[in-house]
């Protein structure tokens, strides 16, 4: 496959996960980093190897080598930076979630759609080969029909009222920036749900630290999902059918073995081991996509996220937690 020419804008944490990813897509070319500072583009372009520098994400945006946008700033910057880019003529990566709410996505997509460009969110769990394998197996009847997806993701931070994952004007909450995970997983196997109940707990800041959620679907099927800033949560996912059940172990979101146990009691035991933190398999699906032509992701339909954005946006409403300017 030809190269692929990349710019990342923001230099966090997954921005440097995505880098170390990269080592092993050889076509992922990331040519050019943006930061809100020239200090902080500089040292990140240095520790990586990242030849353009810029002390801006417009003046990256407005550089026509980049072929690729992958953002990655807090969520309450997604939509901004994701327009800007697809408006500079740039296809985009952007993180999960994919905006802050419903609204903010269908203007993405309408703008990318408009001008042609390709996007995705970057839900990475659907490109893991282990999960491609999951989801063929419950396409094949293989489960018989699913009943009931459990999942969870849950983790401790240290509390930092002005970090992103609790200050509102960044989105904070736990269901934006781990809650998500099950959410989209009960999508990719159940489909959307006909009725959602929950329960939120929130914290100092106003925004949610423990959620318990319930999907429930017409054919009677149901989800049970958490997602947590509070506690360490097993983070497992299950997938339990009527002929079988895929268990798939901590941490489920990037996973590279599950357990298929059949009502008769044998056991099938699914392997795919990776490299690294497995960001790979996004880059190689994004490059896959526009080697293709394609304007979207089968695997992470834009309609799908639209869908999956408005779910969260219930969950909130249901909650009381609004982010400033909604
Ligand atoms: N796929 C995954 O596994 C995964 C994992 C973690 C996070 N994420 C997603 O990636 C996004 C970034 O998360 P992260 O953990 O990398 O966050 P982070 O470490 O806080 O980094 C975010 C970056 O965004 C830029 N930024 C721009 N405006 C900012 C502001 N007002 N406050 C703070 N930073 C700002 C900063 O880069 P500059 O200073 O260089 O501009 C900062 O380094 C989130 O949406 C999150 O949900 C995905």
């Amino acid at each position: 496959m030809r190269s692929f020419r990349w710019g990342i804008l923001g230099t966090g944490k997954i921005a440097r996960r995505f880098m170390q990813a990269a080592f092993y897509v050889p076509e992922a070319q990331v040519i050019a980093v943006g930061s809100r500072a020239q200090s902080t583009a500089d040292a990140f372009g240095a520790q990586f190897g990242i030849p353009k520098r810029y002390g801006s994400y417009e003046a990256l945006l407005a550089d026509p080598e980049v072929e690729i946008v992958y953002v990655a700033t807090p969520h309450s910057l997604h939509a901004e930076n994701a327009l800007a880019a697809l408006q500079a003529g740039k296809h985009v990566l952007c993180e999960k979630p994919f905006t802050l709410n419903a609204l903010q996505a269908e203007q993405v997509i309408r703008v990318a759609r408009a001008l042609g460009k390709f996007v995705m969110e970057g839900m990475w769990t659907r490109c893991f080969p282990l999960i491609r394998e999951v989801v063929r197996r419950v396409q094949a009847g293989e489960l018989g029909e699913v009943r009931l997806v459990i999942a969870d993701f849950g983790f401790r931070p240290p509390f930092d009222p002005n970090s992103r994952l609790f200050a509102p004007s960044l989105g904070g909450g736990a269901l934006l920036d781990v809650g998500v995970y099950p959410v989209s997983l009960a999508f990719l196997i159940l489909g959307a749900p006909a009725q959602i109940v929950s329960y939120a707990a929130l914290g100092a800041t106003g925004v949610d630290e423990l959620c318990s959620i319930i999907f429930t679907y017409p054919n009677g099927a149901q989800a049970i999902l958490s997602a947590s800033l509070q506690v360490e949560t097993p983070k497992q996912a299950h997938l339990c059918g009527t002929h079988a059940r895929i268990d798939i172990p901590a941490p489920w979101w990037k996973p590279s073995e599950a357990w298929l146990t059949r009502s008769d009691g044998t056991r099938e035991h699914l392997l795919y081991p990776y490299e690294g933190d497995g960001l790979q398999f996004e880059i190689r699906h994004v490059h896959e996509c526009i080697h293709q032509g394609l304007t979207e992701s089968p695997w992470m339909p834009l309609d799908e996220t639209l869908a999956i954005m408005r779910v969260l946006d219930t969950l909130r409403a249901q909650w009381g937690v609004r982010y400033p300017g909604e």
